[in-house]
């Protein structure tokens, strides 16, 4: 097995801003009334804002418009475009970046599949977008993770086929993704919350692909 190409999720898994996306729901569920705790907002890793506000909505019982809810989407938004205004490399979580510097030395293709509309913001304002050779984020989509359409777009911009490319992801939602596509799922976190994935990291620091290489072996 030849690994050609690796294809990140962002949020959680590139950058430390799943912390942000919930401050901001937690922010909205305040304003409608309502506690928005952590166990929910782990169903909203890796789905579409507005996926996010119907389980968000639901969690409250609460009853709006369509009217309304792009409001709150945007609202919501707002205050997230606020925490990332200052993002820096500071906020990349710990070794990716070496590893993906590693893996491009070593001829490996980079993308990007992420179901966010502020995602190619936020690799330029890091200043790390030079590092991907395609990066599709929710405004190149019209199905949300767990539909695949984000990582078979990823793939199709990098010329490979799934079964030669690596996903890493931090939710459920993606990794389903990347498993009913055929691509070579990695969960990052723990196996308990995130019990899709048979190959899990913690973080990149010394992580290399040859884990993944003698995983798969093991598995074959
Ligand atoms: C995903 C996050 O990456 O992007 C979700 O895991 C988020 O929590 C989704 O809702 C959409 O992001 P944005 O930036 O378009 O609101
Ligand atoms: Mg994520």
């Amino acid at each position: 097995m030849e690994i050609k190409g690796c294809i990140f999720d962002l949020d959680g898994v590139i950058v430390d801003t799943a912390k942000y996306h919930y401050q901001s729901w937690k922010r909205l569920a305040k304003e409608l009334g309502f506690e928005f705790d952590e166990a929910v907002n782990e169903r909203l890793k890796g789905i579409s804002r507005m996926d996010s506000l119907n389980i968000v909505l639901a969690q409250g019982g609460i009853l709006v418009t369509e009217e309304e809810k792009e409001t709150m989407c945007y609202e919501k938004n707002e205050w997230y475009k606020e925490y990332i205004s200052e993002l820096d490399e500071s906020e990349l979580l710990p070794g990716v970046k070496v590893f993906i510097e590693g893996l491009r030395a070593e001829g490996v293709k980079i993308g990007l599949g992420s179901a966010s509309r502020n995602a190619k913001t936020i690799l330029k304002g890091i200043g790390i977008d030079h590092l991907f050779d395609v990066m599709i984020d929710g405004n190149d989509v019209s199905k949300s993770k767990p539909d695949p359409e984000v990582f078979l777009k990823g793939a199709e911009g990098l010329g490979l086929a799934p079964e030669h490319v690596v996903v890493f992801e931090d939710a459920r939602k993606g990794l389903e993704a990347a498993i009913t596509a055929g691509f070579i799922p990695v969960g990052v976190g723990s196996p308990e919350l995130l019990p899709e994935a048979d190959m899990h990291i913690q973080s990149f620091e010394n992580f290399s692909l040859e884990e993944v290489l003698s995983q798969l072996d093991k598995s074959a």
